[in-house]
């Protein structure tokens, strides 16, 4: 008898952004304890995953040729990770992944966590794994800070090293413009570059969370643009002085408020409505300052399946 091939799967998984990014100082593992807001944007990957006989990952689209397709890309590590949580004995999972990314590589937008978290929700169907959304995050932690998030989407305060998530209310939506850089930066050097300053002198640190949860709640965009903060901003800035240009572009060109989107460089700028949204990356696109600008807005759903039953 012939065993049957399981058709691919797609599925689609948003970036993010941290509306307001506190981070405390360095742990004795390395990671640092973070409060954290994090939105799910709509400017996505999609990844495709699909039995076969040749397995690995193929990447296009948005900075494919920066992304690493061996056995470090995240993807294929979240393949690895899943496989020995249900315990696949495979050596090498007969799976090929395709990512078709959208989403800028070490932008800041946690575009590699996305994917692997889209591995993670496609897998489990194709496999068809009786496993839930909360189960499949504890693989997802492991794979790193950011990746349950892009499995729940939607509006999270996170804590711990950001993995540790609980919804925030935000019934409205908020329209952005996102400008990328001409390259990436690497996550642990920003940290890096952030503790570094804080042995130097003391930066200023955001405050609280509590009224950029109450912001999200009014649903007000210009109550929400005066609390957006990120401790990793200056650190970014040190790194890339050309981001407080393109800070300034984006206000300029009419948003309510910018920041670097995690440990950047991509810059996030929230404007007032959709409409305003389209013409500031009109602008900002023509002023010199990054490499391409998008709009997108938050807060929009985590992982699914493309076509699955809860596509729009
Ligand atoms: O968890 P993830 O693999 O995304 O983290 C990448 C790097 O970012 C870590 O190795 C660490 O240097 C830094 N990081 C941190 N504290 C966090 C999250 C990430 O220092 N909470």
């Amino acid at each position: 008898m012939l065993a049957v091939v399981p058709p691919p799967v797609t599925v689609r998984v948003p970036s993010k952004i941290n509306l307001h990014l506190s981070v405390g100082d360095l742990r004795s593992d390395g990671f640092h304890d973070l409060v954290t807001v994090f939105q799910a944007l709509s400017l996505v990957d999609e990844v495709t995953v699909a039995v076969t006989d040749d397995p690995g990952v193929e990447v296009y689209g948005e900075g494919q040729d920066s992304v690493p397709t061996g056995a470090n890309n995240l993807a294929w590590r979240a393949v690895q990770a899943l496989a020995a949580y249900v315990g696949r004995d495979e050596s090498e999972p007969k799976v090929r992944v395709v990512l078709r990314k959208g989403i800028p590589v070490a932008g800041g937008m946690a575009g590699g966590s996305a994917d692997a978290a889209a591995t993670l929700v496609a897998l489990s169907a194709l496999w068809r794994l009786d496993i839930g959304r909360d189960e499949l995050a504890g693989v997802a932690a492991k794979l790193g800070s950011d990746v349950p998030f892009a499995l729940y989407g939607g509006t999270a305060l996170g804590t711990g090293r950001g993995e540790q998530l609980v919804p925030v209310l935000s019934r409205h939506t908020f329209h952005w413009v996102l400008a990328f850089d001409q390259r990436g930066l690497s996550t642990p050097r920003v940290y890096g570059e952030l503790d570094r300053l804080r042995e130097a002198g003391d930066p200023p640190r955001v405050g609280s969370h509590a009224p950029v949860v109450e912001a999200l709640a009014s649903g007000d965009p210009r109550q929400l643009a005066l609390l957006l903060g990120n401790d990793l901003q200056a650190a970014a800035v040190s790194l890339r002085p050309g981001l407080r240009r393109t800070l300034r572009a984006g206000v300029n060109a009419g948003a309510l408020a910018g920041t670097v989107s995690g440990s950047g460089p991509t810059c996030a700028f929230l404007c007032a409505d959709a409409q305003s949204a389209v013409e500031v990356a009109a602008e900002l696109a023509g002023a010199g300052v990054c490499r391409t600008v998008r709009v997108a807005h938050g807060p929009v759903p985590g992982a699914r399946v493309v076509g699955g039953e809860n596509d729009p």
